[in-house]
């Protein structure tokens, strides 16, 4: 939710900050800005739109300036227009100012500062810190930073903000409470900053991540300075960054969303590197082994998550019950903060985040710490708030996910879910070790099937075609292929804008048959196992209403092909692993639909990647 980016050396800023924001629009693409500092004074320049759209609204506009600052906007106060377009500025014009994040106490603030003679010109909560910070500065007379430090104090609510000063020359301020901030360390005193790492990984790979509470001053000669908002020195922590610029690159797919479903089979395996033993039989988590008695002598696992990680956690409900034998409530986050939910000290709570920055998921965290939980995360961003919020946790080594709709870390988190309980499982003997050795056979074999499900691209676009233009889709899928059924309807529906629904398949004769005409794609998983003949009989109660059946089926299946009008063929797995195959075609037919009826699947209408906000 919103990227910010800034530069502080002896380059140009301008070209760098547009670099950044193109990485970072993943957050947010409602408008875009910058604010640079050079020989022109404070040049601001901020539009609607896209960055491409910024950069077309720039031309012409001399931009010489080695220190700048960057946004990229996901709206929450005030619509997508020019005037609420970030960079914010004072009114002598003196300060620019970029945030991710709401203040919540913004409307108090801003009555305040009005009352005081302020005049806003936007609709934006943000507005209030610009003036605010000028306000402390010149009725104090204090520097840049203490301004920044004793404004922060007045301010309830989430923040990354980062503020350029044009009597502060070669000096940006940054502070960050709940919304991530990184600094980029390079060469010749050069500074970055940005909200993730991706703006800053091709200048340098030593970073600093801000902790909640802490305002850095990056200072061209003086380098940088970290302290907290009691005012007090802090020695910045510099770590090494371990993504590769290939992987932030569309690498020849037209899409990132498709680039990143074709990474599967690639990331499956790395999620399993170094974890699944085969020769010995053995899954070692390095990352929560300090734990994994406490998880063993779990009464119950309490998983949290949004969205997509919200359904890998169902599926890892699933998996814990039926390896582990160990009761699992799975949880939105946003619902269980709010719930003032049962939480015991025995309890493990599993939070699942790609980004690692997910505000309902942070705050969920939180609450369940403050309860004497033990809280265990898979993340996908290294370094991210929810990595280092946990007690321990595992990462899902997935490489950058930048397309807004998650694939790759769904499969990815799947997979961790699916090592631990399969750990868990044989640490208590709730499986036998038959089939526990079977079942990490299956799973090591677990890549090369996705590969194959890959190669049914052609066929699964076809089927597209066909039904591109439906305005309804619903997905069923029973036991381990329900998440899967929720996922895929969460996927058509967030890129091509088709409205769509999961059930569970016996769940359809409840309500949701009443919807099913000749019109209607019925999408069901109807893989060989446990519950293969009841969803068979489900698919006859659509055809006996004459809905169109789409089925993903095993190879080699004869029954439902009969009666399905298309179907599409995974490799024969066990039921616990069929998420990992089953998901995959229907990744590609939200992400085919969506491109044929001219959808930016990458950056979809209204969505961002982040969600930073709660
Ligand atoms: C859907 C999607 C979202 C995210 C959700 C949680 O494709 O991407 O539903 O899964 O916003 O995000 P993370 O996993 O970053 O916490």
């Amino acid at each position: 939710m919103c990227g910010i980016v800034g530069y502080v050396g002896s380059k140009q800023a301008y070209p760098l900050l547009i670099n950044g924001l193109r990485r970072l629009e993943y957050r947010g693409y409602d408008s875009a800005g910058v604010a640079i500092l050079g020989t022109d004074g404070l040049i601001v320049s901020k539009c609607k739109g896209r960055v491409s759209d910024l950069e077309a609204h720039v031309n012409g506009t001399p931009m010489a300036g080695t220190v700048g600052i960057g946004h990229t906007r996901w709206a929450t106060h005030g619509e997508p227009n020019d005037v609420n377009a970030h960079p914010h500025v004072s009114t002598n014009g003196d300060l620019a100012l970029i945030h991710n994040g709401i203040i919540e106490n913004y409307a108090p603030l801003k009555e305040e500062l009005i009352s005081r003679g302020y005049k806003f010109s936007s609709e934006t909560d943000t507005e209030v810190l610009v003036h605010l910070i000028d306000d402390i500065r010149r009725n104090e007379g204090t520097d840049l930073a203490e301004s920044v430090r004793l404004a922060l104090e007045n301010v309830v609510g989430a923040y990354a903000i980062v503020v350029v000063d044009r009597n502060t020359p070669g000096t940006l301020v940054a502070a960050r409470k709940s919304s991530p901030l990184v600094i980029g360390i390079g060469e010749g005193g050069d500074l970055f900053l940005a909200s993730d790492a991706t703006p800053i990984v091709e200048h340098t790979r030593n970073v600093v991540y801000m902790e909640d509470g802490e305002i850095a001053i990056l200072d061209r000669e003086q380098g940088l300075r970290v302290r907290n908002i009691k005012n007090q020195e802090k020695r910045p922590s510099i770590q090494a960054l371990e993504i590769q610029l290939e992987a932030l690159e569309k690498g020849g797919f037209e899409h990132f969303m498709l680039k990143e479903i074709y990474e599967q089979p690639r990331s499956i395996r790395d999620s399993m590197r170094g974890r699944l033993n085969l020769a010995q039989g053995s899954i070692v988590l390095g990352g929560i082994k300090d734990y994994e008695q406490r998880i063993v002598n779990a009464k119950r696992i309490l998983i949290v998550g949004c969205g997509t990680s919200w359904h890998a956690g169902m599926v890892g409900e699933y998996l814990f019950e039926e390896f582990a034998r160990i009761p699992v409530e799975v949880e939105y986050a946003s619902e269980f903060r709010y719930r003032n939910p049962v939480i015991n000290e025995d309890d493990i709570v599993i939070a699942i985040s790609q980004s690692g920055e997910t505000a309902d998921t942070l705050a969920a965290i939180e609450l369940a710490k403050g309860r004497g939980a033990t809280i265990l995360g898979i993340c996908n961003v290294v370094g991210s708030s929810i990595a280092r919020q946990t007690h321990a946790g595992s990462y899902t080594h997935a490489g950058p996910e930048i397309g807004v709709a998650s694939t790759k870390a769904f499969t990815a988190q799947v997979t961790l879910l699916t090592l631990m309980a399969l750990m868990v499982g044989q640490r208590k003997g709730t499986i036998d070790g038959a089939r526990y050795r079977q079942l990490l056979l299956e799973l090591e074999a677990i890549p090369a099937k996705v590969e194959k499900v890959l190669k049914t691209e052609a066929q699964v676009k076809y089927i597209g075609d066909i039904y591109k233009e439906a305005r309804n889709a619903l997905y069923l899928g029973r036991g381990y292929s329900f998440p899967v059924a929720l996922e895929g309807a969460l996927k058509l529906k967030e890129i091509s804008y088709i409205h769509a629904e999961g059930y569970p398949a016996a769940e359809m004769k409840h309500g949701p048959i009443a919807l099913i005409d000749e019109e209607m794609p019925v999408i069901v998983i109807a893989t060989h196992g446990a519950s293969y003949e009841k969803v068979v009989s489900n698919i006859q109660e659509v055809k006996a209403r004459k809905g169109k059946v789409i089925a993903i089926v095993t190879e080699g299946d004869t029954t439902v092909k009969e009666i399905a009008d298309h179907s599409i063929e995974i490799p024969a797995s066990p039921d616990a692993f069929v998420p990992l195959l089953a998901v995959v075609p229907l990744q590609l037919l939200s992400y085919h639909m969506a491109v044929m009826r001219g959808c930016n699947v990458d950056q979809p209408r209204n969505l961002a990647k982040s969600v930073t906000v709660e």
